[in-house]
């Protein structure tokens, strides 16, 4: 029986003011495979969390298939599905977002439900929860979306290549918790000063211009109240910043951070593990760029969306 790759980019949300709003796919990879078989399920695992992801009906990329195969009315005999992750789990850089978009891509693929990319989206949604993440996981690039009620509104906006410094911390920040630590209320003044570096990050972002980042990657809504809970966290912003950082944000919930740079990307990334080790924490860094294409089917290089389309196509 046929084999299917899906191949699905890590993202990180907010990008500071940006606050469930705004995400952005990078060029790290989980990348699921499933073939049709006749026993129930078989799931294998390698790479990121290979030692304690569920591998049972717990597993999230097995649950968004069943989800796709239940809103098709199609069922497989038994699937065997192994994934591959790049993505760390728990990290902040939606290693979630990815299980529940490969599943449910791979099981549209699978069953040939032909699903459109703009109902795959929907579904992934109601199952992650986090649209920030799972838009840019399907559709690449940088995407701007609003979440009202049951709908969605999302725009991918065009950006040119950047580098990313990610740095992860080795400390557990369940997403619950930090966003648990976040008030209900916020005061208009902050609230103010939010959409004004809102609209400065995406007019930086599309002119790729480093200049504008630091400014425009202030936050007053959510990354006060986050940074206090990974120690270190607050010093690996400074030290970014003096090792050469054009912006700095928390990555998603974190607790990994996102450092934008021209240049001096490993003097960046030495700089903030050195505050986390100061702080008593180990950590690991990546340099990555923007993913511009997507979800991905098949080993080629067609990708899940390109521009504002929401064309999926197998290669
Ligand atoms: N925007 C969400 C948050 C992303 O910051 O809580 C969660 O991955």
């Amino acid at each position: 029986m046929s084999l299917l790759t899906v191949t699905v980019p890590a993202t990180t949300a907010n990008l500071g003011p940006g606050f469930d709003c705004l995400g952005l796919a990078l060029t790290l990879y989980n990348r699921v495979t499933m073939q049709e078989a006749d026993t129930q399920l078989t799931i294998t695992i390698s790479g990121e969390g290979a030692d304690w992801l569920p591998r049972d009906e717990r597993n999230l990329t097995w649950q968004a298939a069943k989800r796709l195969f239940a809103a098709a009315n199609k069922w497989p005999s038994g699937v065997i599905i192994h994934q591959e992750n790049q993505i760390p789990a728990g990290s902040g850089l939606g290693s979630s977002a990815a299980a529940v978009i490969g599943g449910v891509v791979a099981a549209n693929e699978l069953v040939q439900a032909g699903f459109s990319p703009a109902q795959l989206l929907q579904l992934a949604v109601e199952m992650e929860g986090h649209p920030d993440n799972v838009a840019p996981a399907l559709l690449g690039g940088l995407t701007l979306i609003n979440q009202e009620n049951a709908g969605l509104h999302l725009e991918q906006i065009p950006v040119p290549p950047l580098s990313v410094v990610i740095v992860l911390p080795d400390f557990p920040l369940p997403t619950a918790q930090a966003r648990a630590a976040l008030p209900q209320n916020i005061p208009l003044q902050d609230a103010i000063f939010n959409i004004g570096r809102m609209g400065l990050l995406i007019r930086a972002f599309q002119a790729g211009d480093h200049e504008q980042l630091r400014l425009a990657m202030q936050d007053r809504l959510h990354q006060p109240y986050r940074l206090p809970l990974v120690p270190g966290l607050k010093e690996a912003f400074a030290a970014a910043y003096h090792a050469g950082a054009s912006g700095v944000a928390l990555s998603g919930a974190g607790p990994s951070l996102i450092a934008f740079a021209p240049a001096h990307h490993a003097a960046i990334a030495e700089a903030c593990a050195a505050a986390f080790t100061q702080a008593g924490l180990r950590s690991r860094s990546w340099l990555l760029t923007i993913d511009p294409g997507g979800t991905r089917v098949g080993d080629g290089g067609n990708s899940a969306g390109s521009n504002s389309s929401f064309i999926l196509h197998n290669s």
